[in-house]
């Protein structure tokens, strides 16, 4: 536990309010347990919650539109990540490009905040999941997928034109082959026709039993480990639940339990990227695990702390951190200043002199460029080596503190006007 990388550089039951790129980029590396998100699924609708619930004033949008930033955002990664680049180039629309570029970029952060031992679920609906799932094997690899989870619930609105919709999908990976997975059971139930055979064995006490092959002993009343169906949590209904809060896109507790017992344990990490009103951090602090949320709607953060201090957590009233910040990783130990001598020689003779923006390639005398962060602090981006480049004084100007990509896309731009 004292490895300095796997320590987190937030506090237990932080909420943070902003965009969670620039913020899981300040976050130092291998400090989670278990990523459960539940992201904008690119619907091409807005939500917006019902006025008078206790999530009034909550709204995402989930529509998506290419722009000039997303084309250089699919060049970085490119350069980086190849397979991960064809299955950008899989996109059937614009739309779908942009969607996800935006997801890729996110869940390559989520991949380097992972401890070996964790697992990540992604929710996600059917207008997404199929490249979702490419996206994810790119990022963890085949090897490291795991479930395929397709929760079914039953809503109002129905078609008579084809199969009503009524189940979303949760990919689940894992970190690594070490990774902590504990049996949850649920109740058996008669769903599954003539299971009684399967426990012919009856006790003195009757209780139905069988013994498999390492002679371990399975009683039919102790439940089971469920399939990679879920039918039996229902959808939150705004009459029935009173754990409902008029939040759009509300997941039930219950659905969040089942996962936080699965893969983690008490004292465990749970972060939830998209924390929406917080369900995963509630659920989370009901199950004795520590949490950090984020949501790009400020009401997330009021949300969280109104579920807190209500009995859903039980006898247990709690203060939420709330940050707006971003943070400054701590785990890359104690680093030259970015402009140091050292870092500019280093940078030169990898990039054999030329200027990392300059469309096209120009090469400069050392003296004629700058040192500076990919990924700027503001957004993240660290002083280490591998954030730093050199740029001629014009490429520095146009960048300011903002991306590569939007450096691209600016040259691009002139370039072809
Ligand atoms: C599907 S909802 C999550 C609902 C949540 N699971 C719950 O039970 O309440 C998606 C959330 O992602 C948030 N969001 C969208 N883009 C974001 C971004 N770039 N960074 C952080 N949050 C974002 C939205 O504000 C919205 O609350
Ligand atoms: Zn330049």
């Amino acid at each position: 536990m004292s490895n300095p990388a796997s320590t987190p550089n937030w506090a237990n039951r932080t909420i943070w309010t902003g965009d969670n790129l620039p913020i899981m980029r300040g976050m130092n590396s291998e400090s989670v347990d278990l990523i459960y998100l539940d992201p904008p699924f690119n619907s091409k609708s807005n939500y917006a919650a019902p006025i008078s619930s206790e999530a009034t004033g909550a709204e995402f949008k989930d529509t998506w539109a290419l722009n000039d930033i997303d084309e250089a955002w699919v060049n970085l990664i490119e350069q980086k990540h190849r397979a991960l680049h064809r299955v950008l180039l899989a996109a059937q629309t614009k739309s779908d490009k942009s969607y996800l570029i935006y997801m890729a970029a996110r869940l390559l952060e989520m991949r380097r905040l992972l401890k070996p031992t964790g697992s990540i679920y992604l929710h996600c609906d059917l207008t997404m999941s199929h490249y979702l799932k490419l996206v994810m094997d790119a990022i963890w690899g085949r090897k490291l997928f795991r479930n395929e989870i397709v929760w079914c619930y039953d809503t109002a609105g129905r078609t008579r034109k084809f199969w009503n919709k009524k189940h979303d999908v949760i990919l689940m990976y894992i970190q690594s082959k070490d990774y902590l997975f504990n049996s949850v059971k649920v109740p058996r139930r008669n769903l599954e026709e003539g299971w009684e055979s399967w426990y012919r064995k009856i006790d003195k006490d009757g209780r139905r039993y069988q013994i498999d092959g390492k002679g371990y002993k399975y009683y039919a009343d102790e439940g089971r480990l469920p399939n990679d169906w879920w039918d039996d949590i229902r959808a939150l209904h705004a009459n029935r639940d009173k754990e409902r809060l008029g939040y759009p896109t509300q997941k039930p507790l219950k659905l969040l339990q089942r996962i936080i017992k699965a893969s983690s344990n008490e004292g465990d990490l749970v972060l939830d990227p998209f924390c929406g009103c917080a369900t995963a951090p509630v659920a989370a602090e009901q199950l004795g695990r520590r949490w950090v949320g984020i949501d790009i709607s400020p009401k997330a953060a009021e949300l969280v702390q109104y579920r807190l201090n209500k009995d859903e957590i039980g006898t247990l009233l709690h203060k939420a951190v709330r940050r707006e910040d971003i943070p400054q990783r701590t785990d890359l130990g104690k680093l030259p200043k970015y402009n140091c001598k050292e870092n500019k020689q280093f940078l030169y003779g990898k990039q054999e002199g030329y200027c990392a923006g300059c469309i096209p390639p120009e090469r400069f005398a050392m003296h004629n460029l700058e040192v500076d962060h990919i990924v700027s602090r503001a957004e993240g981006g660290t002083d280490h080596l591998g954030n730093l480049q050199l740029l001629c004084g014009r490429c520095n100007r146009v960048k300011g503190k903002r991306g590569m990509e939007y450096l691209r896309a600016k040259l691009q731009m002139d370039s072809s006007a």
